[in-house]
């Protein structure tokens, strides 16, 4: 039971962490896996220029149609919105739906010190190698 309780205080711990963490300078953070869940015809989501915009009440008044905006939905939206080339009104019409920014996740593995350690092993050996004819002759 008590194992339980702490692993319960510290799991809020982390959710706290992660939620301030999402919750900077008054702007929320929405990661793309979570936009991904608000694509249908009354909860659709889109990117478009790294910023988070809640469109389901505009779908109807979308001059270009509503098959288009759902095409999108749940995803980033930024070259087809780009494609069309809005007019400076249709850009400012986005702030009204802006509902957050899109959070980087930044995945770092081992193969991100593959490539340089592999390079330092390649420059070593060279060197060593030149070192080595450098004595023989
Ligand atoms: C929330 C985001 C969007 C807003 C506020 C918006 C707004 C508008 C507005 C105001 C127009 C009228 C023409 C203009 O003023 O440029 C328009 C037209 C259009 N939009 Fe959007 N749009 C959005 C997203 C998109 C997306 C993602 C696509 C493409 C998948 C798209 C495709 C179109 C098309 C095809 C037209 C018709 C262009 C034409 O008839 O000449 N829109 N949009």
């Amino acid at each position: 039971v008590y194992f339980q309780h702490n692993f319960q205080q510290v799991n809020s711990w982390e959710k706290q962490r992660v939620e301030s963490e999402m919750q900077q300078d008054g702007v929320t953070f929405y990661t793309l896996e979570e936009v991904k869940q608000h694509n249908t015809s009354t909860d659709s989501w889109l990117v478009i220029h790294d910023r988070v915009y809640d469109i389901s009440s505009f779908l109807e008044e979308h001059p270009g149609g509503e098959e288009v905006l759902l095409e999108q939905a749940g995803a980033d939206a930024t070259e087809s919105f780009e494609d069309v080339g809005h007019s400076l009104d249709a850009r400012e019409m986005l702030q009204q739906y802006l509902i957050g920014e899109l959070h980087m996740v930044h995945t770092y593995s081992w193969t991100t010190w593959l490539i340089p350690a592999l390079a330092v092993a390649a420059i070593g050996l060279m060197y060593r190698y030149y070192l080595v004819e450098q004595k023989s002759s």
